[in-house]
């Protein structure tokens, strides 16, 4: 029997938590004002700056090579700028243990593909694009899905163990968690 990768793990015993994100980001309605937007581009920035923490991480740096291609707090910063608002610093950052910072990392690598779909909306209802207030939500400059199928090939390449891989998806878990939270309290976000 062919081995299941833990890339296709992770899609599936998380795909409850990504059907939630999907109703949360509905129920925000992020891209019917220009102000539940910069509430939105906060969340992106909080979450961004947490899961850029994790890339500081040798053991992680050593799975994942590119992570300097990585990342999006400094385009969510000046999408922020723009928008005219000031992200707190110092804002709390979590530490997170090997391997599950990988699982965060998978959540924040993955949203970059539904991030097609919000940038299409943040462009036809607002009227922002890659220059201008939905930097955040562009695409890689290699492309979405190269830059995805990199990732995965590189977290499948590392050939975890059972236990290994059930905590990278149990990380996964938590990220989802973080950024569910992050857009349940998107109103009060300063
Ligand atoms: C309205 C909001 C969203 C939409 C429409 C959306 C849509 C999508 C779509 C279409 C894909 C699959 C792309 C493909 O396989 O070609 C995807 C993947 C993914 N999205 Fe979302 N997404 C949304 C929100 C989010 C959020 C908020 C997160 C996490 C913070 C997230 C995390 C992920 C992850 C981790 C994957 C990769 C799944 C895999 O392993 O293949 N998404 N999303």
């Amino acid at each position: 029997m062919q081995k299941e990768t833990l890339s296709l793990r992770l899609k599936s015993e998380t795909a409850s938590e990504h059907e939630r994100m999907y109703q949360l980001m509905h129920a925000a309605n992020v891209f019917s004002t220009k102000e539940k937007y910069t509430q939105f581009t906060l969340s992106q920035y909080y979450f961004q700056k947490q899961i850029e923490h994790l890339f500081l991480n040798p053991k992680v740096m050593a799975i994942i090579p590119d992570l300097d291609t990585r990342g999006r707090s400094d385009l969510a910063l000046l999408d922020l700028k723009y928008l005219g608002v000031t992200p707190q610093t110092p804002y709390s950052l979590k530490e997170i243990d090997y391997p599950q910072a990988l699982g965060w990392i998978y959540v924040s690598e993955g949203s970059t593909l539904g991030a097609a779909f919000l940038f299409k909306e943040a462009q036809k209802m607002l009227g922002f694009n890659e220059n201008l207030g939905a930097r955040n939500l562009a695409a890689y400059p290699e492309g979405r899905m190269k830059v995805w199928k990199r990732f995965t090939q590189a977290l499948n390449d590392a050939s975890f163990s059972i236990e290994q891989q059930n905590l990278v998806i149990q990380g996964a878990l938590e990220g989802f968690e973080y950024f569910g939270e992050l857009l349940q309290c998107i109103g009060s976000l300063e």
